[in-house]
């Protein structure tokens, strides 16, 4: 046969498919959760998450030096306070369960780096993810909590925020006041282009923070757009985002790419909890090789273009990385 061009050539060998590789991932994109409990003592399984857990006060030094271990230097942090109200008073209060967790870690490791969820639906006890007016999410009340709430973190010296609470003008808000205070160099990771998704059912269990009534999808993006998270990435940036973000992952790669090549900031995806949770539920019911399901999911949000990712695999995920596959 007189073929000139044999790609199969380049995939003779391990050595030579490393060679050429064209997505590379590494341990210092990956960023991992961690739920903190202020009810809690010590360390409790999360059941609609296998495999991970709930740290209390007293334990979140350990989800840190677990990570740490496994080579992954960054995480994001939810809280799950003792106290709910209306307004979500909770969520900003100087020494309320996120501000604490923050001050432990850093006390004990000032070098990893914390990034903290910012947002209502853990703190309101209607579990919406800002103030209600009626049975509405209230826009530009929602934002001045949000505010306080981004500055309580900072100011318990987390590294940088993420707000995931969809409000219009949330990221010029927090800018706003965390510049107000002289934090102009924390960074916004704004959560841009968030689906009203179905994949973050096993987060709602695990945060206590399913809404009472209703549903998201008053703020949260509809699933069937794709020009609008274009949008929602365009004025992100122009209130001042520093990183742009897009959740769900795999159910999204469409729009990572999108994203990715549209705009020159950095860009997270979030591989949420239904993503883990089903490639779980596969694994347990030995379906799937859970390992190689992991990194190939991984892998193809970073081809896809993402620059960092969330992931509960962020550990396992550094060790499959560090061996190359
Ligand atoms: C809070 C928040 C959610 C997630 C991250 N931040 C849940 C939601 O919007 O209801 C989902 C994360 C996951 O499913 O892993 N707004
Ligand atoms: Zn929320």
């Amino acid at each position: 046969m007189e073929l000139i061009q044999r790609p199969r050539r380049l995939r003779g060998s391990d050595a030579v498919r490393r060679l050429c590789r064209e997505t590379r991932l590494s341990p210092d994109s990956l960023i991992y959760p961690i739920f903190v409990d202020e009810t809690l003592q010590g360390v409790r399984p999360i059941q609609s998450l296998p495999g991970q857990n709930h740290y209390g006060l007293d334990s979140v030094n350990q989800a840190v030096e677990e990570c740490l271990a496994a080579g992954v230097n960054h995480c994001i942090l939810f809280g799950l306070p003792g106290e709910k109200d209306a307004v979500g008073s909770s969520a900003w209060a100087k020494h309320g369960v996120v501000q604490q967790a923050i001050r432990a870690i850093k006390q004990k490791h000032p070098d990893f780096y914390v990034i903290t969820d910012v947002c209502m639906c853990e703190y309101t006890d209607h579990g919406h993810c800002g103030i209600l007016c009626g049975d509405t999410v209230d826009n530009d009340q929602t934002l001045e909590v949000l505010a306080k709430t981004a500055l309580s973190h900072v100011e318990a010296g987390a590294d940088m925020v993420a707000p995931s609470d969809m409000m219009d003008g949330r990221v010029a808000a927090i800018r706003t006041i965390l510049d107000d205070h002289g934090y102009e160099s924390a960074p916004i990771m704004a959560y841009s282009a968030k689906y009203a998704s179905a994949f973050y059912g096993p987060f709602r269990s695990a945060a206590g923070s399913a809404p009472s009534f209703g549903d998201r999808k008053g703020y949260q993006m509809d699933p069937h757009n794709r020009k609008e998270a274009l949008k929602e990435c365009a004025l992100d940036i122009e209130e001042g985002a520093d990183i742009l973000m897009v959740k769900p992952a795999l159910s999204y790669l469409d729009i990572i790419r999108e994203c990715a090549d549209a705009y020159d900031l950095p860009l997270c995806a979030y591989s949420v909890s239904g993503e883990y949770a089903m490639t779980k539920a596969a694994a347990a019911a030995g379906l799937i090789d859970e390992y190689r399901i992991m990194c190939e999911s991984a892998l193809s949000v970073f081809r896809a273009g993402a620059n960092m990712l969330i992931t509960y695999y962020a550990k396992e995920l550094a060790a499959a990385i560090r061996k190359g596959d």
